[in-house]
């Protein structure tokens, strides 16, 4: 975004004069006048006020790294390799270069806008600028892939957890690992393996999709929501969002790694928006009402007969009634 540093000088919602700007950003009253217009054109609404200056009257929320890293505990401060980016191809892609330069510190990525945001199944994620929260981190399991199991469901819980403790109610998980309020979807978790670097320890990286202020989407397939939206009376910023979530992966990550999947059962089934509800797998092959996971997260269907688990990764279930 051209017209950061003038944006985050307007964004306390008081009138600057174009004098004050120009002197704070270095260049001349006209090409402050350029900015404004600049601006406007990437969607902020700006008023002159004749006489006094300029005024942000629209909504804005900038990633900001120190407000991001602000938000999170010393010691998990320091081990972060925090890149907060105006536009990338994917923060996943993103984190996959940082793994392969083989930097120091936790690879993390956050974005104002995905150019190629990627979702499950080869879709691709659609990522306005500034509207919503793409957010990836690079996670390192010892033991091979096998230890990888319910790994998903881990960071739907974690997600979940974070903006819950944000404010947000009802949020609900769509096997194995959309996020979801009752009005739709909220979000997406797309895991990605890096494979297997030295014997034994495994790179994954989780990629993160909330939606925040998004009010409208063209083109979407399927009903969606976003916490602003969904939650009007709280303010929504993405540095918070960021650092409750990373915080919230970090720790499950942690705990996943010395415990395994147990203690993610119960919160992921208090969640779980397939219960009791006629739902569908293998594309229609197996039919049955959705009856929670079984202790390695495979998605349990109970038909007349038998209880068919559905394990993660393999097939996507939907509701038939
Ligand atoms: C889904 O299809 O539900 C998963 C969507 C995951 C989207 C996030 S946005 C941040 C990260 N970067 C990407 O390219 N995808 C993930």
């Amino acid at each position: 975004m051209k017209t950061k540093a003038l944006i985050t000088l307007l964004s306390d919602g008081q009138v600057h004069s174009g004098e004050a700007l120009a002197g704070l950003l270095g260049v001349s009253r006209t090409a402050v006048w350029k900015q404004v217009r600049r601006a406007m054109d990437e969607g902020f609404k700006i008023e002159t006020i004749r006489g006094r200056g300029y005024q942000l009257v629209s909504r804005v929320d900038l990633l900001d790294p120190d407000l991001i890293l602000g938000g999170l505990a010393p010691e998990l401060r320091a081990r972060l390799a925090l890149r907060v980016l105006d536009e990338v191809d994917s923060t996943n892609a993103e984190v996959l270069r940082q793994i392969s330069k083989d930097g120091e510190g936790l690879p993390v990525s956050v974005a104002d806008c995905q150019t190629a945001g990627r979702g499950r199944r080869g879709r691709s994620w659609i990522s306005p600028r500034g509207e919503n929260l793409y957010l990836s981190m690079g996670l390192t399991f010892h033991g091979g892939f096998a230890v990888l199991d319910g790994l998903s469901l881990v960071l739907g819980v974690a997600v979940a957890n974070a903006l819950e403790q944000l404010g947000a109610s009802e949020i609900g998980l769509k096997w194995p690992n959309d996020v979801f309020l009752p009005h739709g979807k909220l979000g997406g978790i797309l895991v990605e393996l890096q494979g297997e670097l030295q014997e034994g320890v495994v790179q994954v990286v989780a990629g993160i999709g909330i939606n925040v202020h998004m009010s409208d989407l063209e083109g979407a397939d399927q009903p969606w929501s976003s916490l602003a939206t969904a939650f009007p009376g709280l303010e929504w910023s993405r540095n918070r969002i960021a650092g409750a979530i990373i915080t919230a992966v970090v720790d499950a990550a942690r705990l996943f790694s010395d415990q395994g999947f147990r203690d993610f059962r119960e919160p992921w089934q208090k969640r779980d928006i397939f219960l009791g509800k006629q739902v569908e797998a293998r594309g229609g092959e197996i039919k049955g009402t959705g009856s929670g996971i079984d202790e390695n997260g495979n998605y349990l269907l109970r038909t007349e007969r038998e209880v068919i688990p559905v394990r993660a990764g393999e097939i996507s279930l939907r509701v038939t009634s």
